[in-house]
């Protein structure tokens, strides 16, 4: 049995008497419970090599594939394989990141509250991070439980939210944080198209609902537009209030994982002179939030 100490009470558990290198099918069945019924996961002490780690993480589905239309992998070498997105502000030789370099931008967008990959059709289910090199101060990653602000939204402000749509853009927080959008070639558009998700999902497994939030959101389909980046702005501000978040210090060898389905999270800023490398899995969900032949002139979709 493994030991699950929850550090808020529905939302963040530090699992322990575990050793992720080496699970069998029943622990991980109770690690699957568990982050079923708190998305978010810290384990510490687990130094997973890289392929343990993607062992682990593929036990939750189908690991994703990170390409990123801006980040320069000179001759595609990369820190570390290509199963992981690479969160550092190293380069490929483990150098700290020269101030030009645009992966630098990636960074910076991490900074802002957001779910990994609702800018894909297909967004991510689970992300996991592990990490190598961390900072004295700063540089925590905090998370927001997504299922908590739903649920602590007065009924009469949840009314009419349940049907919107959402045009979520990975372009749109780059540009938040300083990208030049003149950069952004119809190639690069072509790679990362604006693509449409619920704003309140239920999760399969809890049943709990959530607010759909990221600072990928553009507008939401139907309305005006200044009336939705309103709405949002609200809600982003509403969702991510001190009693709906929780933050990660780092230790080298933690692992945390979460449930992208259900919580937003975000990296705060800390000394760039000094190294903070982290790798991060991730698995997609099951599949689009909203049906493929959805139209945008439709401005809803049928629960
Ligand atoms: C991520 C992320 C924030 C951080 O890995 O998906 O957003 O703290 N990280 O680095
Ligand atoms: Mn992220």
């Amino acid at each position: 049995m493994i030991s699950i100490d929850p550090v808020n009470t529905e939302f963040v558990a530090e699992i322990g008497d575990v050793d992720l290198a080496r699970l069998t099918d029943a622990v991980f069945a109770e690690i699957e419970a568990a982050f079923n019924r708190y998305a978010v996961l810290v384990f510490r002490h687990q130094p997973l090599t890289e392929g343990e780690q993607l062992d682990f993480a593929r036990r939750f589905g189908e690991l994703e594939v990170s390409i990123q239309p801006f980040v320069a992998t000179p001759g595609g070498k990369r820190r570390i394989q290509t199963g992981f997105s690479d969160i550092s502000n190293l380069d490929e030789n483990g150098e700290l990141l020269k101030d030009s370099d645009n992966r630098r931008l990636i960074n910076l967008a991490n900074q802002l509250w957001h779910t990994d990959s609702s800018f894909k059709r297909t967004p991510g289910k689970m992300s996991m991070l592990s990490a190598q090199h961390v900072v004295p101060s700063g540089g925590e990653t905090e998370f927001a439980d997504m299922r908590a602000a739903w649920d602590a939204l007065p009924a009469e402000r949840r009314h009419g939210l349940e049907h919107l749509v959402a045009e979520h853009d990975y372009f749109h927080s780059r540009k938040k944080v300083g990208l030049d959008p003149a950069t952004i070639t119809p190639e690069r558009r072509a790679l990362r198209p604006a693509v449409p998700q619920v704003f309140v999902r239920t999760h399969p497994a809890s049943g709990r609902k959530s607010l759909v939030l990221a600072s990928h959101i553009t507008r939401i389909y139907g309305m005006d537009e200044a009336d939705g980046r309103r709405l949002v702005d609200e809600l982003m501000a509403y969702a991510t209030q001190p009693q709906f978040v929780y933050t990660h210090r780092w230790a080298v060898d933690d692992v945390v994982l979460w449930d992208n389905r259900c919580t937003m999270h975000r990296g705060r800023p800390h000394d760039e002179s000094l190294r903070r490398a982290m790798r991060r899995a991730t698995v997609s969900d099951d599949g689009p939030t909203i049906p493929e032949n959805w139209q945008p002139d439709r401005n809803h979709v049928d629960a």
